[in-house]
């Protein structure tokens, strides 16, 4: 069947998508403290467990029957059928026409995954093999520049689902990194960032990973030739080959850029970029942490999967996820989700999954093109806790906005200072608490008891907490290769349970090719003499001002 065939996702016309809507009327006056104090049973009733990680989600505003609700919400959309498909390597990426089989990449070896007849987890393993014989290599010291040195420093020079997933993971598992290699992420095109990496780096001891999916990105390849002349200042030509490797789909490219395809590291077209940190484009984390603790982040990508395609709806963490999610943001009209990681090591985890949910789910128009009149992906945002305490957690206890919100909180630290660890949990359970309950007036009046009248009138406001406000709490017992596997696939399927349920394609990304083509455009205008009357007259007036303030 052509993927181009025109079929409409009409799910906001369902009987359901109405149901839902009347089920919010008639339930949001509903405060969860009550839902608390009448059902002690709720966090019974409301909490996931799988292999040592546990989701909380009943700090939130639904009861059991919101729950049956959004499950036929899930049976309308069909969420049994797409899972299949995603599953059984169809072409869910219609507007590219490709299969999706991320997980693919972290099925063990020696089960079969078909996708248009072939057996690709051969290929999968076959990669996995050949970065582990070369991770073994550099790690060992066997791999070794061109004056003889072994390699101290990989640079991996990529940008998006090249850089963010691979970047956020190691920097989760500083803790099994090996203490001799650093590895060290850069992404942006402004010239600041590799400067100010390689001005603390030996060219004899580094080694470049530039990773590209497409090897057609400009930021990247800028770099990578920055980073090529930079090396050449040091080493001869013939050297280039012991100090720059490739992870990429794109093989001419890689060859034209002159890496050798010897030092390539494959994926496929099957693999979305947001996607790809348990590929080849996991090089760089895998020369931290090692083949072996990657084997076991890939395992733990895999049990959830397994979990995904196996467990009922109302019993299934990431379909939970993922229609809790759905019910703030259609049915509530919630604009935002929040993710605050209590770990220091998961502190770019949000920036990976803002990539991954806002990337798949932010589209207006549904994957057979048709317009979709309903609001889709909300604007993820994160920071570490306890920081955002103190930066943005004002507005979400006493500001006028629904703000759902994920709290990940490992139970034992790899830094274990002084007890500093049960402070942090504390706080982040003190928080989903403080978020659900609130302070009601009386409570509030017990705590200014003896204050004059005026005084009383004046602060009483300012001392209430309307709580309400919902979060999931995502409880790990310490964050592991395998626990962050885990991790990072719930919130995949999270995201494409989503998409599913919106109509949503989650796996092409059509909006950021535009600024990239007008980009180009602009580029060239910036050195022209004639004046410039292209644009409209704001753009025109920006470049006139770089023109006369940039010095060449
Ligand atoms: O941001 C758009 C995007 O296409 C991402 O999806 C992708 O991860 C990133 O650019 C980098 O692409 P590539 O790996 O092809 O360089």
């Amino acid at each position: 069947m052509s993927p181009y065939v025109i079929r409409y996702h009409d799910i906001n016309a369902s009987p359901i998508w109405a149901r839902l809507h009347q089920h919010q009327r008639a339930t949001r006056h509903l405060h969860m403290r009550e839902l608390f104090e009448r059902d002690p049973e709720r966090f019974a009733r409301f909490h996931l467990e799988l292999d040592g990680l546990l989701l909380d989600y009943s700090k939130n505003r639904i009861t059991g029957r919101t729950l049956e609700l959004l499950v036929e919400l899930a049976d309308a959309a069909d969420l049994a059928g797409w899972m299949a498909r995603l599953k059984g390597g169809e072409r869910v990426n219609v507007s590219e026409n490709r299969a999706v089989l991320h997980t693919a990449l972290r099925s063990p070896r020696g089960v079969p995954v078909w996708c248009d007849g072939r057996d690709v987890s051969r290929d999968v393993h076959a990669v996995l093999d050949r970065m582990a014989a070369f991770c073994r290599r550099v790690r060992g010291g066997d791999w070794r520049g061109f004056s003889g040195r072994a390699i101290t420093d990989v640079v991996n020079l990529g940008i998006g689902g090249s850089d963010l997933g691979p970047l956020a993971v190691s920097e989760a598992l500083a803790p099994y990194a090996s203490p001799t290699l650093k590895v060290h992420y850069v992404s942006n095109v402004d010239g600041a960032h590799l400067a100010r990496t390689l001005e603390r780096l030996d060219p004899q001891t580094t080694l470049f990973v530039v990773a590209s999916k497409s090897f057609t990105t400009p930021e990247t390849l800028l770099n990578a030739e920055a980073a090529r002349a930079w090396f050449r200042r040091a080493g001869g030509e013939a050297d280039v080959a012991r100090h720059f490797v490739a992870v990429s789909s794109n093989a001419p490219a890689v060859r034209a850029f002159g890496i050798d395809p010897a030092n390539m590291f494959e994926f496929w077209d099957w693999v979305g970029g947001r996607y790809s940190t348990w590929s080849a484009i996991g090089l760089s984390l895998m020369l931290a942490i090692g083949p072996e603790h990657f084997a076991d982040f890939l395992a733990g990508g895999h049990a959830m999967d397994r979990h995904f395609f196996s467990a009922p709806f109302d019993a299934n963490m990431p379909v939970i996820l993922a229609l809790v999610g759905v019910w703030y943001n259609t049915f509530y009209g919630a604009h935002t989700h929040a993710i605050m990681p209590y770990d220091h090591g998961l502190r770019r985890f949000p920036a990976h999954i803002q990539q991954l949910d806002m990337e798949s789910n932010g589209k207006r128009v549904g994957r057979y093109g048709e317009r979709l009149d309903f609001d889709t992906g909300p604007v993820i945002w994160g920071e570490e806790g306890v920081n955002s305490q103190h930066a943005f957690f004002q507005l979400l206890h006493q500001g006028t906005r629904l703000v759902p919100s994920d709290f990940i909180v490992p139970m034992n630290s790899h830094y274990p200072v002084d007890g500093q660890h049960a402070v942090l949990v504390a706080n982040a359970f003190a928080q989903t608490e403080a978020l659900m309950r609130g302070k009601t007036e009386a409570e509030a009046l017990a705590e200014l008891a003896g204050l004059p009248g005026e005084a009383l009138d004046m602060l009483l406001p300012q001392k209430l907490f309307p709580g309400n406000q919902p979060s999931n709490t995502i409880a790990i017992d310490r964050l592991t290769p395998y626990s962050l596997g885990m991790l990072l696939a719930l919130y995949e399927h999270k995201v494409f349970v989503q998409g599913v349920i919106w109509g949503i394609n989650s796996f092409d990304q059509w909006g950021v090719e535009y600024g990239k083509q007008l980009a180009a455009r602009i580029l060239p205008q910036l050195s022209e003499a004639e004046p410039c009357l292209r644009h409209d007259a704001s753009t025109n007036g920006l470049i006139q001002f770089f023109r006369r303030h940039h010095e060449r």
